[in-house]
């Protein structure tokens, strides 16, 4: 099993190309499920979630096919993907397919729109935490669906005549709910207004996607979706956004080693909460023409608290990240985590490479230390496992992360991304 070396110490200095957004490209992979003509997205990064999406797509029956060669876009590698489901063979996900990766569960949405039917096994994914899957059941049996879990399996029937537009307002903002519902409506009777809608960037991005493939939605980055149904959607092309949580993690990581680096292909407005936690711990960060500067020299790190929050709040997904750089701030800082019960587990392997973290309930106490020393660690969950190279790029000696599966996940060549900037980061194969 792969592992992750880092040898602390170095300041980065260079060019670090952002990726398209994971959590944008599953979505708009999924919605390819509604129309039997070729939906074509762009920027689509490689990596484990989303080969592992191709192959429960193509279980649908999608025939889907990855431009030749991945493109060269400057220094990234951004791939031009094709995705064509003439007809849907499968209105069933399986468990096997499923319990990889909690998003899947999404396709619900879209077989249950184009086909009246799905049954989809409940999903797995990271272990942050019980996350359920009431708020999609809920929604979609809004929409007039009659749904069964039996045995493990989520069994969805539309009416007759197909889903129903319909009012909904989630009792909690939920970013997959919400992608689902407004794929679903999108070939529902009628109209769909979501009230206490996710406002993410990828939901923004996702419904453009949808729009141009002939939906009809509006309010998409507002609290309040509104979805007119229509007979059929065709294909598109589509141009995947940039990851913001990846553009964070950099920027962490650049305000952590030091140094002074260009963040290419993204931009601030993805992520204005985190930029300016990011500020205020000590970087300084402008916008450029191609992306983002980030530059932290000499100046010490600050503590600065942070809560968790929907979008625009702090992002759940930054969350474990940020605490790796409050670890060497010179003072104590506070992350309260509202988004997901049981997101520290970081905090344990933190503190193996000298971290002071205590918790009390949602919220961790980091007391920030002059030094950090390396250590084998262990990855947990797609974010946390980020965590540990970061706080390992300033620690002294060498710090060996296992598990990197988690990271390959969702963060695309990693390793020569850092690389390239100056630090000292490999991949040791056993
Ligand atoms: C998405 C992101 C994930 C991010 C999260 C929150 C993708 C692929 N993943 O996950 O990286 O951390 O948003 O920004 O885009 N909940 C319920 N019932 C439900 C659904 C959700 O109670 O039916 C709860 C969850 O347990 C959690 C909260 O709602 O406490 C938010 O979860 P949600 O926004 O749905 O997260 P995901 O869409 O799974």
């Amino acid at each position: 099993m792969d592992r992750i070396r880092i040898v602390g110490g170095n300041e980065l200095h260079g060019v670090i190309p952002i990726s398209g957004a994971k959590n944008a490209a599953l979505p708009l992979m999924i919605a390819s499920l509604l129309t039997d003509d070729t939906l074509t997205l762009e920027n689509v990064p490689h990596l484990a979630d989303v080969e592992q999406l191709i192959r429960i797509l193509g279980n649908h029956g999608a025939d889907i096919s990855v431009n030749g060669r991945r493109e060269r876009q400057g220094e990234s590698y951004a791939r031009t993907v094709h995705f064509t489901s003439r007809n849907i063979v499968s209105t069933t996900a399986p468990y096997e397919l499923v319990s990889k990766m909690r998003a899947s569960f999404w396709v619900i949405g879209p077989l249950l729109a184009r086909e009246g039917k799905a049954r989809v096994s409940l999903p797995g994914g990271c272990a942050i935490g019980t996350r359920p899957v009431d708020l999609f059941i809920e929604g979609l049996a809004a929409l007039g669906a009659n749904i069964e879990i039996d045995g493990g399996y989520v069994n969805a029937t539309a009416p007759a005549g197909g889903l129903i537009g319909a009012r909904y307002v989630f009792p909690k903002v939920s970013v997959g709910a919400t992608h689902v519902l407004m794929m679903a409506a999108t070939l529902a009777n009628g109209t769909t207004v979501l009230g206490n809608a996710a406002r993410e960037p990828e939901v923004v991005d996702l419904a453009k996607c949808l729009n141009a493939m002939g939906a009809k939605i509006s309010g998409q980055g507002t609290s309040t979706v509104t979805i007119e149904g229509v007979r059929s959607l065709s294909g598109a092309r589509h141009r995947v956004l940039p990851d913001r949580i990846e553009t964070g993690t950099y920027a962490m990581a650049v305000a952590m080693a030091g140094g002074d680096v260009i963040l290419e292909d993204t931009e601030t407005s993805l992520l204005d909460t985190a930029l300016e936690a990011i500020r205020r711990a000590g970087a300084e960060i402008s916008e450029t023409n191609s992306g983002i500067r980030i530059v932290r020299n000499g100046a010490g790190i600050k503590p600065v608290d942070i809560v968790t929050d929907p979008f625009p709040g702090f992002p759940t997904d930054l969350q474990a990240q940020f605490m790796g750089l409050m670890t060497r701030s010179s003072g104590v800082s506070h992350i309260t985590e509202t988004i997901f019960e049981n997101r520290f587990m970081h905090v344990q392997e933190l503190a193996r490479l000298g971290a002071k973290i205590s918790l009390s309930g949602q919220t961790a106490k980091v007391e920030g230390v002059s030094r950090l020393k390396g250590a084998p660690v262990m990855a947990t969950d797609l974010r946390a496992s980020v965590s540990l190279v970061i706080a390992g790029l300033a620690a002294e000696g060498e710090t060996m992360v296992s598990r990197v599966y988690h990271l390959d996940r969702g963060f695309e060549r990693l390793e020569e991304k850092l690389t390239r900037c100056g630090a000292h980061v490999e991949r040791v194969s056993d």
